[in-house]
């Protein structure tokens, strides 16, 4: 018996079946930064996933990195997103929606009166661009800018932001939030120790204080909308956007799973960045996440069916994210039950744009027989 289209109860959700549409950012927001009908349909188009997990939406002007992504803080952007989550609702599926912070991941451009970005603490991210206006003020690659440090009070306020965001997601409809802390944007950034060197509760070498944030909010998250609507993304060895090994690496990710084990959360979903052209999770890593984690738990990246069907008789996940393979076939679910062929993605097409690489990636049922 195929594990992949059993059921499985995540937190308060009952999902149809253990596939799961991972978060991803197609940078197609209308003015204003929202949700529209376009983007209603193209999830909608994906409800037959037993979990979809929306792109990353900023919680805040001070958490964009990137023009034209859909943000969560105010009402235009509230309504926009109700689109969606009716349109995927009336399809039968389930959606939670990615809350996001990039932290030191962006340009003065984009941040309130041209202000730095912010981070754990003031250091630049070598080699890495954010999407803003150059210039000559053309949408495009820029480099990102030199960040500064928070205070505590800031950092109080960004965990309220991110509060707000969470009960704007469920005025929104949504199902429940992934709490973003992957893939080297601000929550990661606390955690890494060898970026957060700061002196005080937030960071330094001791793991309790640089894993402090990120508990904050997730604990802030569930008292307001529970713990059984909260996820949480983690990319343990993530060296996306210029981060680096640390000493006590594998026991600050342990340490995580270890505290969030006892906070009863929907799932903690794993990124592991190979085909994102970044290092693997080290091998044997993620069985020693699960056995430390008790809760359900998601890995991403790099499945096709055979090993996430391997990895679910396994009992090395609970249910599979599905990246790219879900931009180009929206009934994914069916086609890997049916064994059908799926179509390729286009890479010109996966951020910015219309309809096209976005809604019009054909059904298996419109194939020609
Ligand atoms: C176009 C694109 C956009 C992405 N945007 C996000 C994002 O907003 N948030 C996030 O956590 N991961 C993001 N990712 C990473 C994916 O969720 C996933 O982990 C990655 O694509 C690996 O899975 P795959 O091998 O199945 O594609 C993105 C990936 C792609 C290809």
């Amino acid at each position: 018996m195929e594990r992949l289209f059993t059921p499985f109860k995540a937190g308060d959700a009952e999902l149809v079946n253990r596939v799961v549409m991972a978060p991803m950012t197609r940078s197609r927001a209308t003015v204003g930064d929202t949700a529209d009908a376009l983007t209603a349909k193209y999830y909608q188009q994906r409800a037959s996933a037993g979990l979809i997990i929306t792109e990353g939406s900023q919680i805040s002007v001070q958490g964009q990195g990137y023009l034209f992504t859909p943000g969560i803080y105010n009402d235009a952007q509230v309504q926009g997103w109700q689109q969606v989550t009716q349109s995927v609702h009336e399809a039968g599926g389930k959606i939670y929606i990615q809350l996001w912070h990039v932290g030191r991941i962006s340009h003065h451009s984009l941040q309130h009166n041209g202000q730095s970005p912010v981070s754990s603490v003031a250091v630049k991210a070598n080699n890495s661009t954010c999407y803003a206006r150059n210039e000559n003020g053309q949408p495009g690659p820029v480099p990102v800018s030199e960040p500064r440090a928070l205070s505590v009070p800031e950092i109080n306020a960004i965990v309220q932001d991110y509060v707000q965001a969470a009960k704007n997601a469920i005025d929104a409809g949504f199902d429940g939030v992934e709490i973003h802390a992957a893939n080297g944007y601000l929550l990661e950034q606390f955690i890494n120790g060898g970026l957060n060197t700061r002196q005080d509760e937030y960071g330094g070498p001791d793991p309790e204080h640089r894993l402090r944030f990120v508990l904050d909010v997730t604990d802030a998250i569930s008292a307001a909308i529970g713990a059984g609507n909260t996820g949480i993304r983690l990319a343990p060895f993530g060296r996306l956007f210029d981060m680096h090994p640390f000493e006590g690496e594998e026991e600050t990710w342990l340490l995580l799973a270890e505290k969030l084990s006892k906070r009863s959360l929907s799932y903690v979903h794993l990124s592991d960045q190979q085909t994102l052209g970044e290092q693997a999770i080290p091998a044997g890593f993620t069985d020693k996440f699960r056995a430390a984690f008790d809760g359900p738990l998601i890995i991403a990246g790099g499945f096709d069916k055979q090993r996430a069907e391997a990895y679910l008789q396994q009992g090395k996940a609970d249910l599979i994210g599905f990246g790219r393979p879900y931009i180009a076939n929206p009934d994914l679910a069916e086609r890997l039950a049916n064994d059908w062929p799926l179509n390729n993605v286009n890479r010109e097409t996966l951020y910015g744009g219309d309809e096209q690489g976005y809604t019009d990636y054909p059904f298996w049922s419109d194939s020609p027989e």
